[in-house]
């Protein structure tokens, strides 16, 4: 039977995985890694997820095909999770505050506010034994902790300049699914709301919340400094990213191709933390041209009083995510500090 008989068959028995390179030849089908994020592409993550495509397929000669679906067009905050336990998606790349609804809330940890001072502070988390260990958690789950990604410092956006307690009062403020972020809003007096990534542009613009809070790459990609009158810089916290895969789907890659994807996401995750603090630097820098916000920057004496507002948290949530994981973090930063 000629060549493309035996496709036409095989495509009309639906068989998937055949097809022609040249005629006569039946080359193996690429490996589909279907990657879903909520950001836009102009982000840290947005550009790591794309230069992990790129070095992903060229490393593997093609027999690997990445497709990013970023900004939430194939899956929002909520779907994500349960679309890569069930293998409907290979790599996500959420923020370390939505693990708590899959059950697996010591990552909130890193929403704690003020915990780590510096990058290097985080990354001596996120480099080191305490951020490994973190991802043995998420095993039970069928999921495989493969990186952290780095975004930035937590920004505040309102239509009114928040730089002490009192101006929190009252406030519909957005949060991310995280009890701990939960308690950093009462605790300011603010009404913390969680929302999807997805819904906070329209939730700024008709007011459903009175403000949010962001690394200024995702307030600035998402348009969110057009509807908010003020960005307060209180680098109050940060979010970072966990890169996570099924378990399933990922031992079963021949171990060649596991090993070339680990490697080129080595370099992705390296690419994407050196391009991130210029990402929301940029950010920033957009938003005052933009004349379309007013960006205020706290003073150190303006950031230390909420910082003393805010350590109370750390006590608060001991409970939900262990004293022992937060002494052990809090151990961490001070003697990368030190050792600085
Ligand atoms: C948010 O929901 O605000 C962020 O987690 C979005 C993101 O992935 O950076």
């Amino acid at each position: 039977m000629h060549i493309n008989k035996i496709v036409a068959t095989l495509a009309s028995l639906g068989t998937v995985g055949m097809l022609t390179s040249a005629p006569g030849v039946l080359a193996q089908a690429p490996i589909v890694i279907k990657f879903s994020h909520v950001v836009a592409i102009n982000t840290p993550k947005g550009k790591a997820a794309e230069r992990f495509k790129e070095l992903a397929e060229k490393a593997t000669h093609g027999r690997v095909k990445v497709e990013v679906y970023p900004n939430s067009i194939l899956y929002k905050d909520k779907e994500e999770m349960e679309a890569l336990q069930i293998g409907a998606v290979q790599i996500l790349a959420p923020s370390l505050a939505k693990f708590g609804p899959l059950g697996v809330k010591e990552f909130e940890v890193f929403d704690l506010p003020y915990i780590f001072p510096t990058v290097t502070a985080l990354h001596s988390v996120t480099q080191g034994a305490v951020g490994q260990q973190m991802f043995k958690k998420l095993e039970p789950k069928g999921i495989t902790g493969l990186a952290y990604w780095d975004n930035g410092f937590k920004v505040m956006s309102a239509n009114k300049i928040l730089k002490s307690a009192a101006d929190f009062k009252g406030l519909k403020l957005r949060i991310q699914s995280s009890k701990v972020l939960d308690a950093q809003m009462r605790t300011l007096g603010a009404n913390p709301q969680m929302l999807a990534f997805s819904e906070v542009y329209q939730a700024l613009q008709t007011g459903v919340v009175d403000g949010a809070e962001n690394p200024p790459s995702n307030i600035y990609s998402q348009k969110m400094h057009e509807v908010q009158k003020y960005i307060s810089v209180t680098n109050h916290g940060v979010i970072e990213y966990a890169v996570i895969t099924n378990t399933k789907f990922w031992n079963s890659l021949p171990a060649d191709i596991r090993g070339t994807l680990e490697i080129a996401l080595k370099e992705a995750t390296a690419y994407g933390n050196s391009i991130a603090q210029k990402e929301n630097d940029d950010a920033i820098e957009a938003m005052r041209q933009s004349s379309k916000t007013s960006i205020y920057v706290l003073t150190d004496a303006e950031r230390a009083a909420l910082r003393k507002t805010l350590l109370p948290v750390q006590k608060e949530v001991a409970g939900r995510i262990g004293k022992e994981l937060i002494d052990s973090i809090n151990q961490t930063v001070a003697q990368a500090t030190v050792a600085k």
